[in-house]
């Protein structure tokens, strides 16, 4: 097995292995990266063969999901506080910075990180200090900083929801990774692999693919990407009768649905469709709130109310 497939990243498109041999050469240098992909696309998996295959690969890698962190405990999380500098600090904590010194931090969803907190990680990039919350003394750690994002950052910072400055620093190296339906046998490469693996992991025998799953493995959009692929392969290895999977458009497209209601069913696509259509109207204009407005043919308002809906550029985006 090689160093690529023991990290889990598998695939042979031409596509995902041009984004393979990205990460090789991006390992071997020791400055930030930010990888931008859709959900479910493998960006952590990325994240942590750069940290694997790269110098500090005996030290801790340490990710931390940003968005899953209320804005204002994220400044203590990543740079640690004193006992007492906010009501529930009862002890000392060092922070996550301090934990990954000699390694990795991994900052996810990092779209949704305070401005204030977007200023404090300015600051450690550019000269690797930071204070602990309710600290005056300066400590520095020696931490190789990855981000991911499945927002478009650039049309955060026309909004001026993400700092230009903080863009630029985290953006030295960009690493793009695919949608699954980009990468041509991929899916398909995949989906067996997958089965070879729940096959071991249950002790069943093993399951293969009739013809119209392949096909429709193929056809599928997978917006989910990866992430997908291996929840429809998992559930339809546990419930699929015989040692033939076989599933079309009909069973499957709507899998992710098929215990929904229609009514909830419904929601979904429309909501599903709002969003696409939102994010390519502000693609069109270059992030120009107005200008996409126009291009909808919906009035601004109602158009903003749409784009705060579906958080598309963010919350602290105020003029909306
Ligand atoms: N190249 C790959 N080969 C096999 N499995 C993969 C590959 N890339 C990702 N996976 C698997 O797909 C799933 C999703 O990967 P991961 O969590 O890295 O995606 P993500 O881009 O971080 O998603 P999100 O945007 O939702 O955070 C994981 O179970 C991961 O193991
Ligand atoms: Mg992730």
């Amino acid at each position: 097995m090689d160093d690529l497939s023991r990290l889990n990243l598998l695939g042979s498109s031409e596509k995902f292995l041009g984004v393979c041999s990205q990460i090789k050469k991006m390992a071997s240098v020791d400055v930030a990266v930010l990888i931008a992909g859709e959900t479910g696309t493998g960006k952590e998996v990325a994240a942590r063969a750069l940290h694997y295959l790269g110098k500090r690969r005996d030290q801790p890698f340490i990710p931390v999901n940003c968005g899953a962190l209320p804005e204002t405990l994220i400044e203590s999380e990543l740079f640690g506080h004193e006992r007492g500098a906010f009501t529930d600090a009862k002890t000392t904590a060092p922070g996550l910075v301090c934990e990954a010194n000699g390694g990795t931090l991994f900052l996810d969803e990092v779209d949704t990180l305070s401005p204030k907190a977007q200023a404090s990680m300015l600051r450690f990039l550019q000269d690797h200090s930071y204070r602990r919350v309710g600290s005056g003394i300066e400590r520095k750690a020696d931490v190789r900083v990855i981000v991911a994002s499945n927002a478009n950052l650039e049309q955060l910072v026309e909004a001026k929801a993400f700092r230009r400055d903080l863009l630029y620093r985290l953006n030295v190296l960009q690493l793009r990774l695919p949608a699954l339906r980009e990468r041509g046998d991929d899916a398909i490469e995949l989906a067996q692999t997958f089965l070879t693996r729940l096959s071991h992991q249950y002790r069943l025998p093993k399951k293969t693919l009739h013809p119209s799953a392949i096909e429709f493995i193929s056809q599928y959009d997978w917006p989910g990407n990866i992430r997908e692929l291996e929840n429809v392969m998992h559930r339809e290895f546990l419930m699929c009768e015989g040692q033939e999977i076989i599933f079309n458009g009909e069973t499957s497209a709507a899998v992710e649905n098929t215990m929904n209601s229609f009514k909830t069913a419904k929601q979904q696509a429309i909501a599903d469709f709002e969003q696409r259509y939102l994010r390519q109207a502000l693609e069109k204009s270059a992030g120009n709130l107005s200008e996409a407005a126009r291009i909808a043919g919906q009035d601004r308002s109602a158009f903003g109310k749409l784009v705060r809906k579906h958080k598309i550029l963010g919350m602290e985006q105020s003029n909306l």
